[in-house]
């Protein structure tokens, strides 16, 4: 299974062609969003073309299923195939690979301290680990963003932070941005060349 995070940047639309890619190489795929991501793109597209429910929020109860109620049992003996889930953790063992697309500068940063205030952060610092700290399925972040954002010391720092954590960055590419007119550094990568580097990784 692919786990998509989506973020809040202007290219969130193009995430609905790179879940349409994943689906069409036979790939399960689960999408998570920012709320900001839901203000660009409704959970509802990504809900009908991956025929599963999106989550954008970490402490909602459809990703948290109640445990049945077994006063013999102590709650420390329920497994998660029982009932006692959650999304942020379930999903990120389940994946084989977690893509970020699009990332933005606001998540980028939330990563690089370890911060897991939404449902997309929080999964990727969830992503199982080796004892030794290897992630044991690859992220790939394909950030977008404006150049000014993209070349601001405290991106390129969280980008250099984030590799260190082992993430790979797909990207961005030099082209137009999102505001009418602009060029520059930051364009989030063609969903085709994502797709094709993520199938690649898995
Ligand atoms: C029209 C519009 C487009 C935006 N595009 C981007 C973008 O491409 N990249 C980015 O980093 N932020 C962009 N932003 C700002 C983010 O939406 C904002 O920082 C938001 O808090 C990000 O939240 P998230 O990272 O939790 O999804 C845009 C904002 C607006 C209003």
């Amino acid at each position: 299974m692919i786990l998509l995070g989506v973020s809040g940047s202007i290219a969130a639309y193009k995430s609905v062609e790179l879940l349409r890619l994943f689906l069409k190489a036979g790939q399960d795929v689960r999408v998570i969003m920012t709320q900001a991501a839901t203000r660009f793109v409704g959970p509802l597209t990504f809900q009908a073309l991956s025929g599963h429910p999106v989550l954008a929020d970490s402490l909602d109860p459809q990703g948290w299923p109640p445990v049945p109620v077994r006063l013999d049992r102590r709650p420390s003996s329920i497994n998660a195939s029982e009932g006692g889930q959650m999304a942020h953790l379930d999903l990120p063992e389940k994946a084989s690979a977690l893509v970020l697309a699009p990332a933005t500068a606001q998540l980028l940063s939330q990563l690089a301290c370890g911060a897991a205030g939404d449902i997309v952060s929080a999964s990727i610092l969830a992503m199982p680990r080796s004892p030794a700290g290897r992630l044991k399925a690859p992220v790939l972040i394909a950030p977008a963003m404006h150049e000014a954002m993209w070349l601001h010391p405290a991106t390129r720092a969280n980008v250099i932070t984030l590799k260190k954590f082992g993430y790979q960055f797909i990207g961005p590419e030099r082209g137009p941005l999102g505001r009418a007119d602009d060029q520059g550094l930051g364009r989030m990568t063609d969903p085709k060349a994502i797709a094709s580097i993520v199938l690649k990784a898995l």
